[in-house]
């Protein structure tokens, strides 16, 4: 008889991890700092230029021993090593996921289906690179002759977050009168109003798709060449307007786009982790290749302390180690990440489709129900703003939610008296949001004992600090690998396909068939059900109705 594989819940750690958790329950974290001075400083782990200051959690060394019991019991090692030897770890698609591969150095080699893909990888790059100078020095020129000034990319999720979080975080590095403009939403104000003051004559659209079919970006790009064409002229060389990056060439070229304007990515590259690859070219073209290869090197430098650090000092494992705990045996159902950073204000959002699209899934690998929950809600936004809008819930609403404050100890701009500002406001809210204040503390400073509970702060509200020394492009890199290896690790104790999206191709499969029927040319009948069939009747009497 074939014995049947034991299930998450089954395994030793995760049953004594369900009794463990009682004992958490009951201890606060003033006790817990109490009781042990060194806390603050053993919780902490360093790497790749960060330093995760994990002590304020709700947690103690045993819950970190069975979590690293738990990794270990589902394989965390050995799904570390299947993903960094290219095995199709993309159940569900059948393919490797390879962001890894994008930065690895031009010495290695990494054979999958017998091609070496680090190679590729590098003569794909050797052409971003040729024309990210080209733009920069202005030898690229427009139809009329004229250097590039503004750099326009048109892509959604993937193809447009990380290049998005990476040019506004980075800024100080990018070159100079060159700007960047990013259009996302196929609603035609996003990009009427990114090229409204743009000279068409000095205009470069970069399209970034890795399927070429993603409606937004299409109907983006061919608003884009209508606008060039109607300032330009029919005639003119609007190919010396547009490059595209995309793993399917073909659709590149339907669109108009001469071969040599198209720059490569694979299918083995997800498009929430591509900004290592060709859809980074606007990123290249901002930072220069020197630049976008000091990005590069900080997810390396990441991806490399991931691959060989013990599950106790390797930060990502730790992180998502965590985020098991909480979602699994505290019942957190969301997760915020405030960076007190105003250049990594666009972090939440690129995190959310890196957590929400990778881990938002209800099936294991092998298509077996997950057992438990999987990914939280991600969310969260720009410090000090935050804590003026949405940390009152923090402090002392009803729910459990761990908070990533990301930190930096040096501007990259702007004076540094108002940067320890940021920085001591960071510490606070950790420190407010951990320890809270008591009423007989309240009651010690004189406030009115009519006001005491509503003064009073429970503390007991978990936050990871993460603390760089400076914004520069390997920081970000870092930053983003530490996240995409801590989703990473939390798929792995689910065991889930961490690479698919199934789940958002019934919405393109219906707004697909919709599109025809708001047109004013439909006379047949609608055949949705219900609600739909009357919101559209109404979308288009509204639309209809005179002014
Ligand atoms: O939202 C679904 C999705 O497929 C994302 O995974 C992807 O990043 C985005 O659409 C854009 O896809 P593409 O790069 O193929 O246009």
């Amino acid at each position: 008889m074939v014995e049947r594989a034991e299930t998450l819940r089954e395994t030793s750690a995760w049953r004594r991890l369900e009794w463990h958790r009682a004992d958490v329950r009951h201890s606060r974290l003033r006790g817990l700092f109490d009781g042990d001075p060194g806390r603050g400083e053993r919780l902490a782990a360093e790497a790749a230029g960060l330093y995760l200051d994990y002590s304020k959690h709700l947690l103690t060394d045993e819950t970190l021993e069975l979590l690293r019991k738990l990794a270990a019991e589902r394989g965390l090692p050995s799904r570390i090593a299947a993903m960094f030897r290219g095995d199709r770890v993309n159940v569900s698609e059948d393919r490797p996921a390879l962001h890894i591969a994008l930065r690895m150095p031009r010495s290695r080699s990494l054979v999958v289906d017998g091609v070496d893909v680090v190679r590729q990888v590098h003569e794909e790059q050797d052409r971003i690179n040729a024309l990210a100078e080209a733009v920069r020095s202005g030898s690229w020129v427009g139809a009329t002759g004229r250097p590039i000034r503004t750099v326009v990319n048109l892509g959604i999720g993937g193809s447009h977050l990380g290049p998005a979080l990476a040019c506004e975080a980075l800024r100080p590095y990018a070159t100079a009168g060159v700007r960047y403009r990013f259009v996302s939403s196929v609603d035609p104000a996003a990009l009427a109003e990114a090229i409204r003051d743009l000279d068409p004559a000095e205009t470069l659209f970069v399209v970034v798709s890795k399927t070429m079919t993603t409606l937004e970006t299409l109907t983006n790009a061919r608003a884009a060449e209508g606008w060039l064409r109607d300032a330009l002229g029919g005639e003119v060389q609007l190919q010396r307007h547009f490059l595209g990056v995309t793993a399917h060439p073909d659709a590149a070229a339907a669109l108009g786009i001469p071969p040599d304007n198209v720059f490569r990515i694979w299918d083995w590259v997800g498009g929430r982790t591509s900004l290592c690859s060709a859809a980074g070219l606007t990123t290249c073209i901002a930072l220069g290749p020197d630049g976008f290869r000091e990005l590069l090197d900080g997810f390396r430098a990441m991806d490399e302390h991931f691959v060989t650090t013990p599950l106790g000092g390797n930060l990502p494992a730790i992180a998502g180690l965590i985020a098991v705990w909480y979602r699994n045996f505290l019942g957190a159902q969301s997760t915020a990440v405030v960076p007190h950073s105003h250049a990594l204000r666009l972090l939440p959002p690129y995190l959310q489709q890196l957590a929400m699209e990778s881990n938002g899934k209800r099936v294991t690998a092998s298509g077996e129900p997950v057992e438990v929950d999987t990914a939280p809600v991600t969310w969260g936004g720009e410090g000090t703003d935050a804590q003026h809008a949405f940390f009152q819930l923090l402090h002392q609403g009803t729910v459990l939610c761990p908070v990533d404050l990301v930190a930096l100890a040096r501007p990259a701009t702007g004076d540094s008296e108002g940067h320890d500002l940021l920085a001591a406001n960071v510490f606070a809210q950790a420190a407010a949001l951990a320890f809270g204040r008591t009423a007989e503390e309240l009651d010690a400073l004189g406030v009115d004992e009519r006001e005491i509970p509503h003064r009073v702060l429970p503390g007991d509200r978990p936050t990871s600090v993460i603390l760089a020394r400076l914004l520069r492009p390997a920081t970000l890199g870092a930053l983003i690998a530490f996240y995409e290896h801590s989703v990473f690790t939390q798929a792995a104790i689910w065991e889930i396909d961490a690479f698919d999206q199934w789940g958002v191709e019934l919405g393109k499969e219906l707004a697909l068939r919709l599109t025809p029927e708001l047109g004013e040319g439909w006379k047949r009948e609608l055949l949705h059900d219900s609600s739909t069939n009357a919101l559209v009747r109404r979308y288009r009497q509204l639309r209809d109705a005179g002014d």
